[in-house]
C-alpha cells in the first residue's frame, strides 16, 4: 500500500504555528545538517589573504553539487549564490564577489543545502591569516553565546530563555546583540515560524516542545547593535562600522535537551581561534 499522505503534513503545528516533527524526521535533518557542516569544514583552508569571496563561493557551490544536493540560497528571493560571505563589519547576507581578503580579515560563511527535501543551515567564522586580538575575542564570545543559547534548549523552556542566555553572555562581555535579524524554524522549509530572537527575557515566548527544529544564529557586534542594509538590498552592515561576528547551528528539540544537526564532522568549529 502506498502512503498518499503529504509528507509536509507529518507531525502537527502548535498554536504559534511551530511544526512538531516526528521522530523519523530527525534523520533527514541530520543528513542535511552534516553536509552543510562538512562544507564549512572543507572551505576553511581556502580562507587565506589574497582569496576572493567569489572563489570561496565557487568552492561551496561545487561541494553542494558534488554531493548531489541543492543550494537553498540560489534563486531564493533572487539571491544568486551558494553562500553568504560577510567580512569584518558586514553583519550578514554579504554577497560573494571580487572582494580580495586581506591579512587579518574575519568573515562568516553561511551555507544552506537541501538534501531529500530537508534543509541544513549553518554558518561559522574564519580568519584570513592572523586576526587582531579584539576580532578573535569577538569570534570566541559569539561562538560561546550561541552555545549558551543551545544549552537553554529543552522541552519546557521558552524561546525567551534562549534569547536571554545569548544576550546576557554577549552583553556581559561588553558586546552587543543585533536585533534586526533572527534565527528561524527549519525543516522541509527554509524559514518557518518562529522567529528565534537572540535577546529577550527568561520565561517569555513560546514553550519549547520535542520535535521542534530551528536555527540559532546570533550576530554580535564589538560596537553598537544598530545595522543598515546597503543599496544592493542584501548586505547588512553595522552602522558604526564596528566588527560583527555570527555562528549558526540548526537544532532539534529532544526529550532530554537538543540535538545539534550541524556540528563539524572534523570537530573544527570550536577552538579554531583559541590557540593562535
Ligand atoms: N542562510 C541564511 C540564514 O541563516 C539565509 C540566507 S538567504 C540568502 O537564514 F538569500 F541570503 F542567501
Ligand atoms: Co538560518
Ligand atoms: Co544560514
Amino acid at each position: 500500500m502506498s502512503d498518499l499522505r503529504d509528507p509536509m503534513l507529518n507531525g502537527r503545528l502548535t498554536r504559534d504555528g511551530i511544526r512538531i516533527h516526528a521522530p523519523e524526521d530527525f534523520e533527514g535533518m541530520r543528513i542535511a545538517g552534516r553536509l552543510a557542516a562538512e562544507i564549512l569544514d572543507q572551505v576553511g583552508p581556502l580562507v587565506v589573504p589574497g582569496a576572493t569571496t567569489a572563489e570561496l563561493d565557487d568552492f561551496v557551490r561545487g561541494r553542494v553539487e558534488a554531493a548531489g544536493a541543492v543550494s537553498a540560497t540560489i534563486g531564493y528571493k533572487g539571491y544568486q549564490h551558494a553562500s553568504c560571505i560577510s567580512v569584518n563589519h558586514v553583519v550578514c547576507h554579504g554577497i560573494p564577489g571580487e572582494k580580495v581578503l586581506a591579512e587579518g580579515d574575519i568573515l562568516n560563511i553561511d551555507v544552506t543545502v537541501i538534501v531529500d527535501g530537508w534543509f541544513g543551515d549553518s554558518s561559522r567564522m574564519y580568519a584570513a591569516g592572523t586576526a587582531p586580538r579584539k576580532a578573535v575575542r569577538l569570534m570566541q564570545v559569539t561562538h560561546d553565546a550561541l552555545m549558551r543559547g543551545i544549552a537553554a534548549v529543552r522541552p519546557g523552556n521558552t524561546f525567551g530563555d534562549i534569547g536571554a542566555a545569548i544576550q546576557a553572555f554577549a552583553e556581559g562581555h561588553r558586546m552587543s546583540v543585533v536585533r534586526e535579524f533572527c534565527g528561524h524554524g527549519l525543516g522541509r522549509v527554509f524559514h518557518a515560524p518562529p522567529n528565534v530572537l537572540h535577546f529577550g527575557r527568561p520565561g517569555r515566548g513560546a514553550v519549547l516542545e520535542e520535535g521542534m527544529f530551528f536555527t540559532i544564529e546570533p550576530m554580535i557586534n564589538l560596537g553598537r547593535p544598530e545595522t543598515k542594509v546597503l543599496a544592493d538590498d542584501w548586505t547588512a552592515v553595522t552602522r558604526d562600522k564596528s566588527l560583527s561576528a555570527q555562528y549558526e547551528h540548526a537544532v532539534g528539540v529532544t526529550a532530554e535537551g537538543c540535538e545539534i544537526f550541524t556540528l563539524s564532522p572534523q570537530g573544527l568549529y570550536d577552538g579554531a581561534f583559541r590557540d593562535g
